[in-house]
């Protein structure tokens, strides 16, 4: 906003937009008034400006150029009446007429500079802020996700951001330009009549008491709005995506539905209705007081002007003043509730940048050894961590974080596998298999004991090197809102064209994807959505494929599979998977039959160990849990299964 609009408007419009720029400040939540700031905030904000001090300087440079330049304009008129106009001088309204000219060509251009400047900071700041908060919520340990809403994480990444950038435009170039604005008009009143000027100031009182009245009721309104707002958002939110929308339709009564969507709508209708009022209480208030200053100032000055006490064009100066001086002076009341909602939108930036990632990469890191790799589990513990460890109370939208522990889910878990071996891991829902999985790619770190690539142990080894070690393909595969060959990529940026043809071939998705129309440019919608469960599956498969790590962790990637593709994709991952070190987690033990090592996780611990057959030898949980899924497979007359 340039000045000359921003400290020119308030009043001098008398209707249109007017007094709406002081509401701005208004419409803030009043509750941040309550809040304290943490020391050295301020500092801190200052050192995100500091890149930006030049322009800084000169964009505050601007403004104040701009302010005076608008003060200047009711002295001109005042000596066009004095002592042009009442002079008969024509040599000297001809030269006011053309400064004003001049003056109002100048101000076009400082305005436009003043734009640019201040876009280039305000969008410059935004920048780099949402970089550095992005960067960091990506270095967060999957905990903190799956404790975070992500809604409110982006509106940080939003709102805050945007809350915070408005400190070096909007309310820099308001607070400097109105206090150097009004500073200017109230001095130059007061050598023009002290007397008058006093008369019109009496009534300030009246307009500024009733206007912080009106903006506290008027930011409770806004607040209780937002969060009528945000609940009809989530109605929608939950009702209209496909699952909640198919939950209607199969189970909803769409009519009472659509009742209580109305009456939250309804809500949101009455507060806007009120708001709105208030609002126009506001203006009045403005616009009233002006008028009403102005009237005192036409019955005071024109009197004193018939006793030639003062000249006319001073007068009209006067009130040409006036008219100017009550739109900044109303910003510059509202600016304690600016500045506040800037600190608190900084503060809570501030409260996600400070939040340390609880997994950090190690330094000096090490590499896994070349060649095929051992894993090994020694007397491994683990308990999840507490929200309080990984998250923000203020992104979980709770008063306090959940300090209890979730009690220990892997207890003392020892094993190895092999360089190049197979080993499954099996055992009842809850057991903690995908846990032991999570744990071998560090995701989380283990509570107690050592789990060890090569005889290194996880934490020491890089980030780079364990991501090029491991490999995963998760319960619940995700692919990215994008087109197939974007997805499998994903893993191996410069992979061939043959080497995708193979892996998609590989984990026997190939056909379908050549069947689409667009192959492999097919954009896979949300959530990989338009691909059934087994073809999502299938394509991270493929993208592990592609990928092809040392170490591959497989947790239950043929369970949505049929039994005949699933016959298809075990044959093709036995081939892909030999020489490789492979942790399979499954819950159809007939796919796993051939693992050169089982181990059946119950309830945190490894209760057995050995092969199909040694274990079946032995009896116990392992025969119990296989003869349960093989009396099943043969009354449902699935035995195809090799
Ligand atoms: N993020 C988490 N925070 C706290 N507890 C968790 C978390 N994830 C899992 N758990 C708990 O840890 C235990 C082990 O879970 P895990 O997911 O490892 O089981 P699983 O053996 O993979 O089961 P399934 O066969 O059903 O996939 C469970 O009791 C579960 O409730
Ligand atoms: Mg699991």
């Amino acid at each position: 906003m340039s000045m000359s609009h921003g400290v020119g408007r308030g009043m001098g419009g008398g209707g249109g937009g007017g007094g709406w720029a002081g509401l701005r400040g208004m419409r803030r939540d009043r509750t941040v008034l309550k809040q304290t700031i943490k020391k050295g905030t301020t500092r801190r904000i200052l050192s995100f400006a500091r890149p930006y001090r030049k322009i800084l300087a000169l964009f505050m440079g601007a403004v104040v150029l701009d302010a005076v330049v608008s003060a200047i304009n009711p002295l001109i008129l005042r000596a066009l009446i004095d002592k042009g106009i009442l002079g008969k001088n024509q040599g000297l309204v001809v030269d006011l007429a053309l400064l004003v000219a001049a003056l109002a060509i100048f101000d076009a251009g400082l305005s436009l500079l003043e734009r640019r400047v201040s876009a280039s900071i305000g969008e410059g700041l935004i920048f780099d802020m949402r970089a550095k908060v992005f960067r960091h919520i990506q270095s967060m340990p999957v905990a903190f996700f799956s404790r975070t809403q992500t809604g409110a994480l982006i509106s940080r990444l939003n709102n805050d951001v945007l809350g915070a950038q408005q400190a070096f435009t909007d309310l820099l170039s308001n607070v400097v330009g109105n206090i150097v604005l009004v500073s200017i008009i109230l001095a130059t009143m007061f050598v023009l009549s002290w007397q008058i000027t006093l008369v019109a100031l009496i009534l300030l009182p009246l307009f500024l008491i009733p206007a912080r009245r009106v903006g506290q009721r008027l930011g409770h309104m806004m607040r209780e709005g937002y969060n009528l707002n945000a609940d009809m958002n989530i109605v929608m939110n939950e009702r209209f995506n496909v699952s909640g929308a198919m939950l209607v339709k199969l189970y909803g009564r769409p009519e009472s539905e659509a009742e209580s969507f109305e009456s939250q709508a309804g809500l949101v209708r009455d507060i806007g209705v009120a708001q709105a009022t208030y609002s126009r209480v506001f203006f009045i208030c403005l616009t009233l007081t002006a008028s009403l200053a102005t009237a005192f100032a036409y019955g005071f000055g024109g009197i004193a002007a018939i006793n030639g006490e003062i000249q006319v064009g001073t007068l009209v100066a006067l009130t040409a003043y006036l008219a100017r001086l009550y739109g900044p002076l109303t910003q510059l009341s509202t600016m304690q509730l600016d500045v506040m909602t800037t600190l608190v939108s900084f503060e809570r930036l501030f409260e996600v940048l400070d939040l340390e990632p609880m997994i950090k990469e190690a330094t000096p890191s090490r590499e896994v050894p070349a060649g095929p790799v051992a894993v090994t589990f020694d007397h491994v513990s683990f308990s999840y961590p507490t929200a309080e460890e990984v998250s923000l109370a203020s992104l979980e939208s709770v008063a306090t974080l959940d300090q209890s522990r979730s009690g220990e889910v892997i207890h003392d878990v020892s094993f190895s596998v092999a360089p190049g071996t197979l080993t499954a891991l099996v055992g009842p829902s809850g057991a903690g298999k995908t846990t032991l999985s999570a744990l071998l790619a560090r995701l989380y770190d283990a509570t107690e004991g050592v789990i060890a690539l090569n005889g290194v142990p996880v934490p020491d080894v890089s980030f780079e090197s364990l991501r090029d070690t491991i490999g995963v393909v998760t319960q619940d595969p995700h692919l990215f809102h994008a087109t197939l060959r974007e997805n499998l990529i994903y893993a191996r940026p410069d992979a061939t064209e043959d080497e995708i043809h193979q892996a998609l071939d590989d984990a026997q998705i190939r056909k379908l994807v050549l069947s689409l129309p667009q192959g492999l440019e097919t954009v896979v919608g949300e959530r990989g959505y338009r691909l059934s469960g087994g073809e999502k599956q299938r394509v991270a498969l493929a993208r592990l494929l592609l990928k092809a790590p040392r170490v591959v962790v497989l947790d239950e990637a043929t369970a949505h599979l049929d039994a005949e593709s699933e016959a298809a994709v075990q044959l093709a991952l036995n081939e892909t998977l030999s020489g490789r070190t492979s942790l399979v987690i499954a819950h159809r033990l007939s796919t796993i039959r051939h693992a050169d090592q089982i181990l059946v996780i119950d309830a945190g611990r490894v209760v057995q160990q050995g092969t199909h057959q040694s274990l079946m030898a032995a009896g116990g949980l392992y025969s119990e849990l296989y003869e349960t899924q093989f009396s099943a497979q043969e009354t449902s007359g699935d035995d195809s299964l090799k």
